[in-house]
């Protein structure tokens, strides 16, 4: 059985591109893995995070996750700072990495850009994530390509050690079920959508309305033709509402084209809203009642003592090995 590990920041609520692209895919792999998946709190606070609000999200991302379909009993799930190895692995890595390394990193420069000033938690969260991984030897790490990077640098970082501290740590697979599972900006087709975006009219919540959603899609920046037709190259709004709409109806691009031949994308907007609240909106509902019974406290409990089972054995023998 290969070991898979994932995780979500808590810098605000989980997007429709978190769905598609990571959560979806976490409920499928714990039926076939040991799977291990957090929610990433310490790397929230590489932006500034209010606290309160980051205590808010951080239990709606872990509720989400159960509303969602994960299933305590089949994978562990916790939050990263409840597991101090996390932290101690992030330190010995980051005394592994070249800054030259950290510095080509395109998360760093976009989230970078721009900045007055810029922690430098932002700039080695690479070497955190690296930890995050390689203190459960994970074999399959489901990302989205914005993570591909980040993942790479994971490898090179876990060849670096072995190289120096003789063969342990197992190379980390990228799992990505599909390519294309990218979900982009409403409001800019360029970016990709984002919980951290300052704009929420550019990214669907999951925990978003019915209403706030139609009203989101029916906003969604399109181009001025009236083909709904799937070209990224030229028509970058309307193809990612398209891949939208394809992943939560399943149905393929040339299905959903042939069904709005000649309609416009006024009643093809319309349809794609019902589709994404047919989906979100049973795993509202299941999400309500996690947060009433209050039953996640005890799930994250369960799920940090997993976890650290795993996770302290790793750290001694990194430790053993480095001479601590
Ligand atoms: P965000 O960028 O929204 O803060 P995270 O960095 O916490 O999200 O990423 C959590 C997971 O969700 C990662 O596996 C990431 O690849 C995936 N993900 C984030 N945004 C998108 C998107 N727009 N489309 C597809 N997958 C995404
Ligand atoms: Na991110």
């Amino acid at each position: 059985m290969k070991r898979v590990l994932s995780g979500m920041q808590s810098s605000g609520q989980l997007t429709i591109g978190n769905y598609i692209g990571a959560l979806r895919n976490f409920v499928n792999l714990q039926h076939l893995h040991r799977c291990y998946f957090m929610v990433v709190d310490m790397h929230a606070i590489t932006v500034p995070q209010d606290p309160a609000a980051l205590k808010e999200q951080t239990e709606s991302i872990a509720s989400l996750y159960i509303a969602a379909g994960l299933d305590p009993n089949k994978a562990s799930i916790f939050l990263q700072s409840h597991v101090p190895a996390h932290a101690e692995l992030g330190w010995i890595m980051t005394t592994l990495t070249y800054m030259g390394e950290l510095e080509r990193m395109t998360q760093f420069k976009d989230k970078s850009a721009g900045k007055e000033s810029v922690g430098a938690g932002l700039f080695t969260y690479p070497s955190l994530m690296a930890a995050d991984i390689l203190l459960y030897n994970a074999d399959l790490i489901p990302v989205g390509d914005d993570q591909k990077q980040h993942l790479e640098l994971t490898r090179d970082l876990a060849n670096r050690f072995n190289n120096r501290f003789g063969e342990f740590f197992t190379m980390p697979e990228p799992y990505m079920p599909e390519i294309g599972a990218r979900i982009m900006s409403l409001d800019d087709a360029s970016k990709k959508m984002s919980k951290s975006s300052p704009n929420p009219g550019s990214y669907i919540a999951m925990l978003d309305e019915p209403a706030v959603i139609r009203k989101k899609l029916s906003r969604a920046v399109t181009d001025s033709g009236r083909e709904v037709k799937y070209d990224p190259q030229n028509k970058p709004e309307v193809s990612n509402l398209i891949s939208i709409y394809s992943h939560f109806a399943n149905m393929s691009v040339a299905e959903i084209e042939a069904k709005y031949d000649g309609q416009g994308y006024g009643p093809f907007k319309k349809d794609l809203a019902e589709v994404v609240v047919a989906v979100l909106e049973p795993i509202q509902e299941r999400y309500r009642e996690i947060r009433k019974s209050g039953e996640i406290f005890d799930i994250l409990k369960k799920g940090a003592a997993e976890a650290s089972e795993l996770a302290n054995e790793t750290l001694l023998e990194v430790k053993k090995r480095m001479g601590f």
